[in-house]
C-alpha cells in the first residue's frame, strides 16, 4: 500500500487548512480528528487530491510513510499530552510529533525531554496567520532539535508565507524557543490592537469622526509606516456594513475576550524581571473591559471631566498626533517584546536569532508590518542590540514623534478617555530615558522597615540607617 507523506491531526479550521496548504502543495496528506468531526466527513463525501480522512489512530499511524511525522493541530494543553500517550505506542525511533498549537513553552520542553527520552523526535512550533494564514501561508516558528527541524524543512518552507520570494520559516531553537516567540508574537498582537482601538476610540471621541471618516483614515495610514495587516484589516471591519445596511461594529459588545498567551507573555516578563508595561496593560484592558456590570455603576457614581471636541482649526495635527502615537507607541511595545525574547533567550539557553525572528514575522503572521523590516536590520547589524529605543534607525523618528504621544495621553487625559496602552508606553518611555529616578525612596523606605540595605551613590557597599532614631 502506497504510504502518506505526513499526518496531520486535529480538523478544526486550523487542522483542516494547514493540511489542505499541504495538500495543495503536493504532499499526501493523513487527516484524522478524535470524533468524527463534520470536516472529516464532509472530506468523505468530497475528497480533495492528497487528502485521506482516516478514522483510527492506528490506520492513521499505518497510513504515513516512515519515518513518519505528525503534525498536532488540537487544544493546547492536557489534550496535547493525552494524544502523544495515545500515539506512543504506534512510534518507532526517530519518528517526529510536531505540536502545531498555542502550547504554554514550559510544557512544550517537559514534552520535548519526555520524548527525547522516549527517542520521538518533537518540534513545539508555532503557527500565525490564522484560518487564512494557515491555508494560504503561516509564519512558522518551529523550536526543537536541528534533527527534527530538518526532516520537515522542506515542508515548512513549501507551506509558509513568503516575503519577497523568501519564506516565512526559520529554525528558532532548542525545545521551548518556538512556541516562546509565538507567545511573544501574541503578546505583541495584544498591544498592537489595543493601540489601534485606543486611536480609534479618540477618533470617534475627541473628532467625532463616523465609521466611514475613520476607515478612511485608517486606510491612509496603511499607506505609510504604520502599514501592517492589523491597520488594513480594522479599516475594512469600520466600514463593514450589515445586511441592515448599518455598521457591524456598533453593534458589537465592548467586552475583549483572550485566550491566555497575552497572559503568558505577561507572566513570563514578571518571572524574567522584564519591564513588558506595553502588553501587560494591553492584557489589564481586556479584563478591565470584561467588567461591564461594575463599568455600568461605577458611571453612576465616579465623575470625571466633560468631553470636548477638538476645534476644526486643530483637527488636522491631532489626527497626525495619533498616528504618529501610534507608530511609537508600536515601537516601544515590540523593544519591550524583543528584550523580553533576548532575556529568555539567556535563561533558556536558546540562542534566538532575532534578525530571523522580525524577518519570518514580515509576511503570515498576525503582527506582520512593513516596519519589521527596520527591527530586522537593527538586529541583523547587532543580536546583542540592549533596546530598540536606542539604536540609530529609530533615534530620529522617536526623538519628533514623543511629543505627539505626548500630546494625545495629554487631550485624553484632560476629557477623561482612558488611554491605558498609550499612557503605559510614555511612561516606559520617560522612566527609561530618566538619569534620575524615584528609586532611592523605595530602598530608603525597605530599609526603613526590613534592614534591607541600599547603596549609596557616593560610596561602594551596602548600607544601613536607624532610620526611626
Ligand atoms: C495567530 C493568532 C492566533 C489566535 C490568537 C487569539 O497568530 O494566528 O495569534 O494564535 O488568533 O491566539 O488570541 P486571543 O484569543 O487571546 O485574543
Amino acid at each position: 500500500m502506497l504510504k502518506n507523506d505526513l499526518g496531520v491531526i486535529g480538523m478544526g479550521v486550523m487542522g483542516k487548512n494547514l493540511a489542505h496548504n499541504i495538500a495543495n502543495h503536493g504532499y499526501k496528506v493523513s487527516v484524522f480528528n478524535r470524533s468524527i468531526s463534520s470536516t472529516t466527513k464532509i472530506l468523505v463525501q468530497n475528497p480533495i487530491s492528497g487528502i485521506f480522512p482516516i478514522f483510527s489512530l492506528k490506520e492513521f499511524i499505518c497510513s504515513l510513510k516512515k519515518p513518519r511525522c505528525v503534525i498536532l493541530m488540537i487544544k493546547a494543553g492536557a489534550p496535547v499530552d493525552d494524544l502523544i500517550s495515545l500515539l506512543l505506542p504506534y512510534l518507532e525511533d526517530d519518528d517526529l510529533i510536531i505540536d502545531g498549537g498555542n502550547s504554554f513553552f514550559k510544557d512544550t520542553i517537559s514534552r520535548c525531554n519526555l520524548l527525547k527520552e522516549k527517542k520521538i523526535l518533537f518540534l513545539g512550533t508555532g503557527i500565525s496567520g490564522g484560518e487564512e494564514g494557515a491555508l494560504n501561508g503561516p509564519a512558522i516558528m518551529p523550536g526543537g532539535t536541528k534533527k527534527a527541524y530538518k526532516r520537515i524543512s522542506d515542508v515548512f518552507k513549501n507551506i509558509s508565507a513568503k516575503y519577497n520570494n523568501e519564506a516565512c520559516v526559520q529554525y528558532i531553537g532548542p525545545n521551548g524557543a518556538g512556541h516562546y516567540v509565538k507567545m511573544v508574537h501574541n503578546g505583541i498582537e495584544y498591544s498592537d490592537m489595543e493601540l489601534i482601538a485606543e486611536s480609534y476610540f479618540l477618533l470617534k471621541i475627541l473628532l467625532g469622526m463616523n465609521n466611514k471618516e475613520m476607515s478612511d483614515t485608517f486606510c491612509i495610514w496603511n499607506t505609510g509606516e504604520l502599514s501592517s495587516y492589523l491597520i488594513e484589516i480594522t479599516s475594512q471591519i469600520l466600514r463593514k456594513k450589515n445586511s441592515q445596511g448599518k455598521y457591524e461594529l456598533d453593534f458589537i459588545l465592548d467586552e475583549a475576550s483572550h485566550k491566555g498567551t497575552g497572559m503568558w507573555t505577561a507572566q513570563s516578563a514578571l518571572e524574567l524581571h522584564i519591564p513588558l508595561s506595553v502588553i501587560t496593560e494591553s492584557v489589564f484592558v481586556r479584563y478591565l473591559s470584561s467588567l461591564r456590570s461594575q463599568r455600568f455603576i461605577a458611571a453612576t457614581i465616579l465623575k470625571g471631566p466633560k468631553c470636548k471636541i477638538i476645534d476644526s482649526k486643530n483637527r488636522k495635527d491631532f489626527i497626525e498626533d495619533i498616528r504618529k502615537a501610534l507608530f511609537l507607541g508600536k515601537i516601544i511595545s515590540y523593544a519591550q517584546g524583543f528584550n523580553q525574547m533576548k532575556e529568555a533567550s539567556q535563561k533558556y539557553l536558546w540562542n534566538l536569532n532575532f534578525s530571523n525572528i522580525a524577518k519570518i514575522f514580515r509576511a503570515g503572521c498576525i503582527i506582520r508590518a512593513n516596519f519589521l523590516n527596520d527591527i530586522m536590520s537593527s538586529f541583523s547589524e547587532n543580536n546583542e542590540l540592549i533596546n530598540l529605543l536606542i539604536t540609530p534607525l529609530f533615534q530620529d523618528v522617536i526623538n519628533e514623534y514623543q511629543n505627539s504621544l505626548r500630546r494625545i495621553v495629554t487631550v485624553a487625559m484632560k476629557n477623561g478617555i482612558a488611554v491605558p496602552v498609550f499612557s503605559a508606553a510614555l511612561s516606559y518611555y520617560d522612566s527609561y530615558r530618566a538619569i534620575n529616578s524615584s528609586a532611592n525612596l523605595i530602598q530608603a523606605q525597605r530599609d526603613y522597615f526590613g534592614s534591607h540595605t541600599y547603596k549609596r551613590v557616593d560610596k561602594i557597599g551596602s548600607f544601613h540607617l536607624d532610620w526611626a532614631h
